[in-house]
């Protein structure tokens, strides 16, 4: 009978431990979550602070510049004249590709990959190295205002018929800069198509096909 009272009190003193610690554990739990719950108040009470432009992968325009002060700029592009107000610290790329222009590539966003690139006063430029400040009243003209699906551009038929367009990302940097080449230099060597076209990377072609899309202009033009 003393044995069996042992057993029982040992029984007994293991079920009190047993509440004990589950009596803890329920305690720790409830803790956790009255703090997630005070935090999510405190979270929900608290002001909304913007998240800074230079974390946000893909920002909307109206949280580019913070709290600098926006400017009414004019931008004509491909002939069109746009009245937009834009922040200083916007680049050319974004305003671009936020009016819509979206021929216009963004590839690296620091002057590295040429997918950008447009004519700005007839002049070769990487799009997102420049200030659209910077592009108040003058001409810009992208790939799409240089020729068109139905009405290509001869540059943009001649790459298309040399097998120079492959997945097509870094085309319409290309022709800009075969345009503006050509525009300055309208019988270039190889070479120097070669080096016009230095700042464009393409990652599919090995640029031999482009290059000769290119040279097949100049020699149409020469027969
Ligand atoms: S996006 Fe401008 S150079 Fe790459
Ligand atoms: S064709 Fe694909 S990156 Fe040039």
């Amino acid at each position: 009978m003393g044995k069996i009272d042992g057993f029982q009190q040992l029984d007994a003193w293991q079920e009190a431990h047993a509440q004990k610690e589950l009596l803890a554990q329920a305690e720790t739990v409830g803790k956790i979550l009255n703090g997630l719950i005070a935090s999510t108040e405190r979270r929900r009470a608290a002001p909304l602070i913007p998240t800074p432009y230079s974390i946000l992968p893909n920002p909307h325009p109206l949280l580019r510049g913070g709290n600098m002060q926006p400017k009414l700029i004019t931008l004509t592009i491909n002939g069109r004249t746009h009245q937009v107000a834009l922040r200083p610290n916007v680049t050319l790329l974004h305003a671009l590709r936020d009016l819509g222009y979206t021929d216009v590539k963004n590839g690296c966003e620091k002057g590295d990959c040429g997918a950008c690139a447009v004519l700005l006063n007839g002049r070769a430029v990487n799009s997102c190295l420049v200030l659209a400040w910077q592009a108040d009243g003058a001409e810009i003209t992208t790939a799409a205002g240089l020729g068109t699906v139905d009405r290509p551009h001869p540059i943009q038929e001649a790459l298309a018929d040399s097998g120079g367009v492959q997945c097509g990302f870094c085309i319409p940097g290309i022709v800009v800069s075969a345009k503006a080449l050509l525009d300055r230099n309208p019988n270039p060597t190889e070479e120097e198509i070669r080096e016009a076209i230095s700042g464009n990377l393409c990652r599919c072609t090995g640029y031999t096909l482009i290059v000769e899309g290119i040279r097949r202009i100049i020699e149409s033009k020469n027969q």
